[in-house]
């Protein structure tokens, strides 16, 4: 018996990092995965990895940013698989590097559209499904910076604090129903979205995960796999009492 028996789950951003290892771990829980992203050849091959290892996975095209595509996935997906019961909005990117007062408006609405508007339609498209399912559970991606800030990518800070408080309002609106909603907040998590901000701030990968594991307690940056953990646990019926909430996986970052 898996963890995530019965289970019909819908990943943003899957195709690479946490959105990759959430969706292999969800597999190997039993959930039958609709793995999503823009970047389509590495998707399919998280398709392929689970399907060689026995689980039941397919592969669609989603920006998370186009209501329309949202919409017309999640058709396609529960035609598919069937009722939908598990979200994770996990699709995010950093966004610029540069401090307020030299943001366009054109890359603050770039950070939004994508981590903000993208929760927001992910779980607006999701509810009637849930419904239809008898209740579901929508995981939200946060951030540690969804909880403290720090001097460097102002967008992305204001938009994992957005994220935290929808996930609070949605899991109040729909609780009656059965219908959980929590967000995760992962600290520094090694993953190409670290790895090219790492770049574009001028380090090599070696100095980048060298300096940020300094940051966390435990001396060292996570893996994709401590966060898809704590994603099987919100999907999973283990967490039936758990909505609203806000699980925080950083390696004691928040601790201090
Ligand atoms: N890695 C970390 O340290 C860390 C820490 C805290 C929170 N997070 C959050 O976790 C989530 C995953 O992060 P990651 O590090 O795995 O990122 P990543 O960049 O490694 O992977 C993100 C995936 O999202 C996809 N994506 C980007 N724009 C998209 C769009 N418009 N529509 C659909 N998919 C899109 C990318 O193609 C990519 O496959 C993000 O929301 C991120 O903000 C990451």
């Amino acid at each position: 018996m898996g963890r995530l028996d019965g289970k019909v789950a819908i990943v943003t951003g899957g195709a690479v990092g946490i959105g990759a290892a959430a969706c292999i771990m969800m597999a190997k829980e039993g959930a039958k995965v609709a793995v999503t992203d823009i970047q389509d050849d590495e998707g399919r091959k998280v398709v392929a990895a689970i399907e060689k290892a026995g689980g039941a996975a397919g592969y669609w095209h989603l920006d998370v940013s186009s209501e329309q595509e949202v919409e017309a996935v999640y058709q396609d997906v529960a035609r598919t698989f069937g009722s939908l019961t598990t979200i994770v909005a996990n699709a995010g990117i950093a966004g610029t590097t540069d401090p307020t007062d030299s943001i366009s408006v054109d890359d603050w609405e770039k950070v939004m559209a994508i981590n903000v508007r993208g929760v927001f339609l992910c779980t607006k498209h999701a509810i009637k499904y849930l419904r239809d399912a008898g209740g579901g559970s929508i995981i939200n991606l946060s951030s540690i910076y969804g909880i403290i800030s720090a001097p460097d990518i102002p967008p992305y800070h204001a938009s994992k604090g957005a994220v935290r408080l929808m996930t609070k309002t949605d899991a109040l609106l729909y609780a009656e129903e059965g219908i959980r909603v929590n967000s995760v907040h992962p600290g520094y998590i090694w993953t190409p979205l670290v790895e090219d901000l790492g770049k574009s701030l001028g380090f090599t990968a070696e100095e980048f995960k060298k300096e940020l594991g300094a940051r966390h307690p435990v001396g060292s940056v996570g893996e994709p796999d401590d966060i898809a953990a704590g994603i099987v646990y919100l999907a999973s019926d283990e967490s039936k009492f758990v909505t609203g909430s806000e699980l925080v996986i950083d390696g004691g970052y928040t601790a201090r």
